[in-house]
Parts: structure tokens; C-alpha cells; sequence
């Protein structure tokens, strides 16, 4: 006799073959894998919790289980993530965008409460576009400009300012760091750049190694792009203007020195939601 599945049925066995896998938010990722195998939303799964499924809804959620179990994000599998309130595409070509970056976007109020005179943010490295998105949600006033080498990527990040309708407030332009808005100023710069060393990156769990390495490798010692970010953003930024960042949680003491180097001043440390070192600001001088 053939079991009979319910959507109930199949997110219990689910949510317990996830956490024997050790995936932490278990239940909640085989919410977004059925809804996305039949097509609805994840507060309609729950409207017929005790519906039987057809065996052609069954099979195409046991593949995307065996292929999430085999290590593929969960965003890449439903092609979407959210981030700061926003639902953004996301492709293999993109770093997912992590609930510990969001960090990046609570720094920049603080340091830049002043919502309607911040015109002009730059974001480098901006993979989905996540962090430029979510400061043009921030700031009405603003024009943000995104650069990322990946043109792949930086097709995501295009197809996410239409999906968001932020056509005309965010550019993406393709190229390398700060080449795209050379002779430019701004005042807020944020990066999220490849922050991990290159020998690590055989290391990382099957998970990790499934993102792009362009968007992990920061070279011998993970640290190549702050020494390009801070002495670039410094000259680019307006004179009391603000430079923040993400990094590693060991990180935090040689991007603290490169910031002092390039003449920043008030540089900061700030703690993520797991209370790990992972943002630093500083704020150009004001001449
Ligand atoms: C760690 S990911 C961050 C993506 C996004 N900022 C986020 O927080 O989700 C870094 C991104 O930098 C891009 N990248 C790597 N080298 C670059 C370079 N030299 N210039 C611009 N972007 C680069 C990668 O392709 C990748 O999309």
C-alpha cells in the first residue's frame, strides 16, 4: 500500500531529515521548498496542511530535498532570497546574501541619520545588489551606484532594481572596484567584498563551496580588497562622508589599521547578531 503524503505530513518528515543533516532553520527552508514545488505561498501551505499531495507535486519536492541535502542553498534552488524587507533574485553567479550583512545597512543609518541630504551611495562588489537595494529603500533622496566584476552577476543585480522598481535610483555598473566611478564622490560608501583567504576556500562546508569563488577569494590573506577599499573610498568620499564595511570575524584588527592608514577617523567596530566582529566604519576627515 502507498503512503498517503500530506503538506503537513511532508514538512514534519522534512523539518526532522534537515536537522539530522544539521541545517539550523530546518523547518522554515522545507516551507520555501514546497511552496516553491507547488507553486504557492508559504501561508497557502498551511491553509490546506492536511491536503494529499499528487504525486507529480511529491516528486518535484524529492528532488529539490535531494539536492538541498547535496548541498545546494536553498536560495539557489527557489531562485529567491529576502534581505532587508526586500525579495531579491538569486543565481548561482551571486553570493547569497547573508541576514549578517544587514549590519552593514543599521551602521549606515547610524553613522548617516541625515536620510534627505545623503544624494549620492556607492556600493562595491554588490553581487545580487543587496546592500545598494537596501540603501535606496533607506534613502529617498539617494542615487546609488553598484560596481561588481562578475558581469553575470551584475545581471542579477540589474534584473533586482527592476524587480524592486528601483529603475533610475539604482546603476549597476560592471567593472573592477572603484574603476566604474572614478573622478565621482559620494557620501557613504559600503562593501561587502570576498573577504575569505584563498587557501580556506577548500575548507568551507559543501554549502559555501557552492557559491561563486569570485565572490569568496580575498587572496592570500583575505585582506587584498580593504587594502585597495579603504585607500580608494577615502579619496572618493566627501569630506565628513562615511566608509563601511563587512569583514571576517578575525578580521577586524588589520581592517581597523588599513582605515587609520588611509586617514580615516572615528573608526568603529560593530558586532553582527551573533556578536561576532564583522562591520567597521570610520568617516573621512572633514579638510
Ligand atoms: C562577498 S560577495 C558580496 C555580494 C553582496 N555585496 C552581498 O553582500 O551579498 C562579493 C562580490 O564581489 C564581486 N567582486 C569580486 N572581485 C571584484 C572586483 N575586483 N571588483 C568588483 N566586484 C568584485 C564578486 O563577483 C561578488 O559578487
Amino acid at each position: 500500500m502507498t503512503q498517503t503524503w500530506t503538506t503537513l505530513g511532508v514538512l514534519d518528515w522534512t523539518a526532522k531529515r534537515f536537522a539530522d543533516q544539521g541545517i539550523s532553520a530546518g523547518r522554515l527552508e522545507a516551507q520555501l521548498l514546497l511552496a516553491y514545488a507547488l507553486k504557492c505561498s508559504r501561508t497557502q501551505l498551511y491553509m490546506n496542511f492536511d491536503k494529499p499531495l499528487a504525486e507529480p507535486e511529491l516528486a518535484s519536492y524529492r528532488e529539490l530535498i535531494k539536492r538541498r541535502l547535496a548541498g545546494e542553498p536553498v536560495a539557489y534552488l527557489v531562485h529567491e532570497t529576502e534581505f532587508w524587507g526586500l525579495t531579491l533574485t538569486i543565481e548561482p553567479v551571486v553570493l547569497v546574501p547573508r541576514p549578517d550583512s544587514e549590519t552593514v545597512i543599521e551602521v549606515a543609518i547610524a553613522v548617516r541619520p541625515d536620510r534627505a541630504a545623503t544624494t549620492r551611495i556607492l556600493d562595491i562588489c554588490t553581487g545580487s545588489g543587496a546592500l545598494a537595494l537596501a540603501l535606496a529603500k533607506e534613502y529617498p533622496s539617494a542615487h546609488v551606484i553598484a560596481t561588481e566584476l562578475s558581469p553575470e552577476a551584475a545581471a542579477v543585480a540589474r534584473t533586482n532594481v527592476v524587480r524592486n522598481a528601483f529603475t533610475g535610483r539604482v546603476e549597476i555598473r560592471e567593472g573592477d572596484l572603484l574603476a566604474p566611478v572614478t573622478g565621482e564622490t559620494f557620501q557613504l560608501i559600503v562593501s561587502n567584498p570576498p573577504y575569505i583567504s584563498t587557501a580556506v576556500i577548500a575548507t568551507l562546508s559543501a554549502e559555501v563551496k557552492r557559491e561563486p569563488v569570485m565572490a569568496l577569494d580575498g587572496g592570500p590573506d583575505g585582506l587584498v580588497f580593504y587594502d585597495r577599499i579603504c585607500a580608494a573610498a577615502r579619496e572618493l568620499l566627501e569630506p565628513g562622508g562615511a566608509l563601511v564595511v563587512e569583514h571576517g570575524y578575525d578580521q577586524a584588527e588589520p581592517v581597523y589599521a588599513r582605515f587609520v592608514a588611509a586617514g580615516f577617523q572615528n573608526v568603529t567596530l560593530v558586532k553582527d547578531l551573533a556578536k561576532n566582529p564583522r562591520v567597521t566604519h570610520g568617516l573621512a576627515p572633514l579638510r
